[in-house]
């Protein structure tokens, strides 16, 4: 089948099953385009929480589904390769955690988005890579246990010395191999280029940004920016989403491994195999790992609003 026909197919299958197609940002152009909404992990929670379908197929990695599976937990929502995990979100387990908590026992704990359901029951307050600095300046506590990522949580850090901000060693092994020489050496190539990066990047990486900001806050500013050459320090899919959207400016990749294998696992068929029921995996979390973890997500859209 040619990619027109498969997608096609899926917009057929679609609504005639009436599911909606939520994809984040990372998967390539061809998944996007058959989306109902493509987004940062911060705007697919807040659109999961109000979805009219019966059905939802998360195109992206295991903790996006199982967010939206807990903001609408009467839905069917299924992930759209069942292998599609994201290694930082598993890197720490409840126990370790809670052993944790106990060594910072007035700490707040804030997970990034990035972790497990399990893992989310035992924190205070989610928060995204768009979101994570207002929502630890909006908490009315100054003492912060972040978790997992030490890159996203040292950038908040620096960005707000006001608070005790206590840090664990975990982080996103894509963007965390970027190392400085791949900065040095894009800017060589693109000297007039602006430099944007995903704060999931290392201190090195990031002092060097023009803009450190989210998926979503790389897009928006390239867009909107007067500035015609962006080198893109985040995943690389991003960079063909800008070429696509701007095709007057020029995108370049900060590093070619700055690659997702785990979202790159979603392809076309594997989504018309997962609307057929042949492949793909439901998200079925118990009712007590519900409420417990919706309590830090609804914060997160609280103090994130
Ligand atoms: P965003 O919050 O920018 O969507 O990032 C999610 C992610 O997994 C980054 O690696
Ligand atoms: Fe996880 Fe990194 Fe992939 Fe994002 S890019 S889903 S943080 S492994």
């Amino acid at each position: 089948m040619k990619i027109r026909e498969i997608q096609d197919e899926i917009l057929r299958l679609k609504k005639e099953k009436d599911f909606c197609i939520l994809a984040h940002t990372y998967q390539t152009p061809d998944i996007c385009e058959i989306a109902d909404f493509v987004g940062d992990s911060y705007a697919l929670s807040v659109k999961a929480q109000g979805v009219e379908n019966k059905s939802i197929l998360m195109c992206g990695v295991r903790f996006m589904a199982e967010t939206a599976k807990i903001l609408s937990p009467k839905k069917r929502v299924f992930l759209s390769h069942k292998d599609a995990g994201c290694p930082m979100a598993e890197q720490f387990t409840r126990d370790y955690i809670l052993a944790t908590k106990k060594r910072f026992p007035e700490h707040k704990v804030v997970a990034y988005i990035n972790t497990t359901a399990e893992l989310k029951m035992v924190c205070d307050v989610c928060v995204t890579s768009s979101s994570a600095l207002k929502i630890v300046k909006n908490m009315d506590s100054d003492k912060i246990l972040f978790i997992p990522d030490i890159n996203l949580g040292s950038y908040i850090a620096q960005k707000c010395p006001e608070k005790d901000i206590q840090l664990l060693k975990g982080g996103c092994p894509v963007h965390s191999g970027v190392t400085e020489e791949d900065v040095l050496d894009a800017k060589k190539a693109h000297p007039d280029a602006l430099l944007l990066v995903h704060p999931e990047c290392t201190p090195d990486v990031v002092k060097y940004a023009d803009v450190v900001g989210s998926t979503k806050d790389i897009i928006d500013f390239a867009v909107q920016s007067t500035a015609n050459e962006f080198i893109i320090g985040t995943e690389n899919s991003t960079a063909e989403h800008l070429a696509l959207a701007c095709p007057e400016k020029d995108f370049y990749v900060l590093s070619k491994n700055l690659i997702c294998p785990d979202m790159k696992l979603t392809t076309l068929s594997g989504v018309l195999g997962c609307l057929n029921g042949s492949d793909g995996e439901e998200i079925i979390i118990d009712d007590d790992t519900i409420s417990k973890a919706r309590h830090c997500i609804d914060e997160m859209l609280r103090l994130g609003n």
